[in-house]
């Protein structure tokens, strides 16, 4: 298959092609995604919540990205992969920004990185740029800021909030941002964004006139019991896989598995 590169991302939105998007942390779900046709894969940070267990994903650690960004690098052959700075490692400025996100490049092999903000980082995206690296943006609910945005809200609503979020869109686009994903964000807001910017927008909880779409896998297979409202569960991967545990364990107690087939009898 034809590896998605970045050029292809503002093609698609020209050509009114919508993009897909998910998260993946491992080489196991990623080539599953990959084979697929998912055209992106988010390394995202939302791997604390997901796969660590945190509550956050303010603990997400740089090394915990590389682990995780190699993995999927790895496994993807078509898709453009993409990993999260995590919070506290692009913040201070640009010099951080790229110090991260360098080794991000050099130790994991996927191609762009992502942060949240918008004129606040819009240095750092300029930065990250002229060094050769691809940016995806990220604005509206934006998890690393969970405790000043008071928890997940919808970001954006009312005027003045619209103008604010075109305002980031257009600096960091600006800036050199290859593309930008929209969380929580009313569905005419993320419209009035996709409009004025030239790179695609990859909506999240940002209803359908995105560029593309985002989800985090495992609300969008079903893996938990709870889902947040924006992310419909395409699958009950969770039921299905609680369902092959119990399966085997009852053939272990019940002395059925291992039988001949599945035995070395010499
Ligand atoms: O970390 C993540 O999963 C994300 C998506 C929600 C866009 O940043
Ligand atoms: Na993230």
């Amino acid at each position: 298959p034809k590896r998605v590169r970045v050029h292809h991302l503002r093609e698609a939105k020209q050509r009114g092609e919508r993009l897909t998007m998910l998260t993946a942390y491992d080489a196991a779900t990623a080539s599953i995604f990959d084979a697929a046709g998912i055209d992106m894969l988010l390394v995202g940070d939302s791997i604390g919540n997901t796969m660590h267990g945190y509550r956050t994903t303010l603990p997400v650690t740089v090394d915990e990205i590389v682990v995780a960004g190699r993995a999927v690098a790895g496994a993807a052959q078509r898709a453009f992969v993409v990993a999260d700075l995590p919070f506290g490692s692009y913040e201070a400025g640009p010099e951080q920004a790229l110090a991260t996100a360098v080794r991000i490049m050099k130790e994991t092999g996927v191609s762009a990185v992502k942060f949240e903000g918008g004129r606040r980082v819009a240095a750092q995206v300029r930065a990250l740029t002229e060094a050769g690296i691809p940016v995806v943006g990220h604005l509206g609910y934006t998890p690393q800021s969970e405790n000043l945005l008071g928890g997940p809200r919808v970001q954006g609503r009312g005027d003045d909030a619209a103008e604010q979020l075109s305002e980031d869109a257009l600096a960091i686009a600006e800036a050199g941002a290859v593309a930008v994903v929209l969380e929580m964000v009313p569905a005419p807001v993320a419209e009035r964004v996709t409009e004025i910017l030239a790179i695609p927008t990859i909506g999240i909880g940002a209803g359908s006139a995105c560029d593309g779409q985002v989800l985090v896998w495992v609300d969008m297979a079903g893996m938990g019991d709870w889902s947040p409202k924006f992310a419909k569960r395409f699958g009950e991967v969770g039921e299905a896989l609680r369902a092959a545990a119990t399966a085997y364990a009852d053939e272990v107690k019940a002395g059925t598995f291992p039988d001949a087939a599945h035995s070395f009898e010499s």
